[in-house]
């Protein structure tokens, strides 16, 4: 494939992406394509990453090739405990304004991560609230989505290699909520089974819920052109109760004041 002119599928596949995802690629981008597409096409026995890009853009694609398509074009970058300084304002500002902290608080604290990745966000979450408010993990669910279907997979089984845990989990961390699986390390099970999965595309499907308290939509909006942001956070914040907060990326801005970086007030 010539590296300076783009493919002939290159226009299908930025169409679409942004029609099904929200996703917009920059007309340069197309060495993304081949990057990312060249093992799928492979795997999926298509003679080249152009008809296998043709064949799963066309209306009416079926579900086992959009899907791997969608899942290797969209960016999983992520980390656990990525960003300290929002983790801490979360248990610093948020947690008590929203009242589950108050001695004798039986209140349930309903949270969604959406566009979750790999799951690391979910699992920092339950994490870090049973560390330090143990009952009130007992008393948390929280619903990760995404619209790629094969991170939602990989976060379900809650396991991560030793690169994975690395980027973000400490010794101590690391002994007390994971055990080890072969070479790798397995989220353990009370924060699995506190941690709802579900495929759940932003610009095309409904909440997982409504009456959230928090929802997370950390570092996706980035992909989004400003129209799809801001119909994404319409849709988002009427999924949290009037009295809840908003996460976004700490280096993202939206109208409104923040409350601390990245935290929004739901209204
Ligand atoms: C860079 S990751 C962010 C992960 C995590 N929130 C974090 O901040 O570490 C962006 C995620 O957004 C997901 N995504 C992209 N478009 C989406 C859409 N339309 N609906 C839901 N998720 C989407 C991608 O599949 C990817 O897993």
């Amino acid at each position: 494939m010539d590296s300076t002119a783009p493919p002939a599928s290159w226009g299908a596949l930025r169409s679409f992406m942004k029609d099904t995802c929200g996703v917009w690629l920059s007309e340069d981008q197309h060495y993304l394509m081949e990057a990312r597409l060249a093992p799928v096409a492979k795997m999926l026995n298509y003679s080249s990453i152009d008809t296998f890009v043709l064949d799963a853009c066309k209306p009416g694609a079926a579900k086992q090739v959009t899907s791997p398509l969608i899942d290797a074009m969209t960016t999983h970058e992520t980390s656990f405990f990525r960003d300290g300084p929002f983790w801490r304002a979360m248990q610093d500002l948020v947690l008590p304004k929203l009242g589950v902290l108050d001695p004798g608080a039986t209140k349930p604290l309903r949270i969604w991560s959406a566009a979750c990745s790999t799951g690391q966000e979910a699992y920092s979450l339950a994490m870090l609230l049973d560390e330090n408010y143990p009952s009130l993990a007992e008393r948390t669910t929280i619903i990760a989505t995404d619209v790629s279907e094969g991170v939602i997979e990989l976060a379900r089984r809650g396991t991560y290699s030793v690169f994975e845990v690395n980027r973000g989990v400490s010794a101590p961390r690391l002994l007390k909520h994971f055990e080890r699986e072969g070479g790798n390390f397995r989220v353990k099970d009370k924060h699995r089974k506190r941690v709802v999965w579900q495929p759940q595309n932003l610009i095309t499907g409904w909440p997982p819920g409504e009456g959230f308290d928090i929802a997370l939509v950390r570092n996706v909006l980035i992909y989004f052109p400003e129209e799809t942001r801001q119909l994404v956070l319409k849709k988002v914040r009427a999924s949290i109760r009037p009295s809840g907060f908003l996460g976004i990326g700490s280096s993202e801005f939206i109208a409104g004041s923040p409350i601390s970086p990245g935290w929004y007030p739901a209204r």
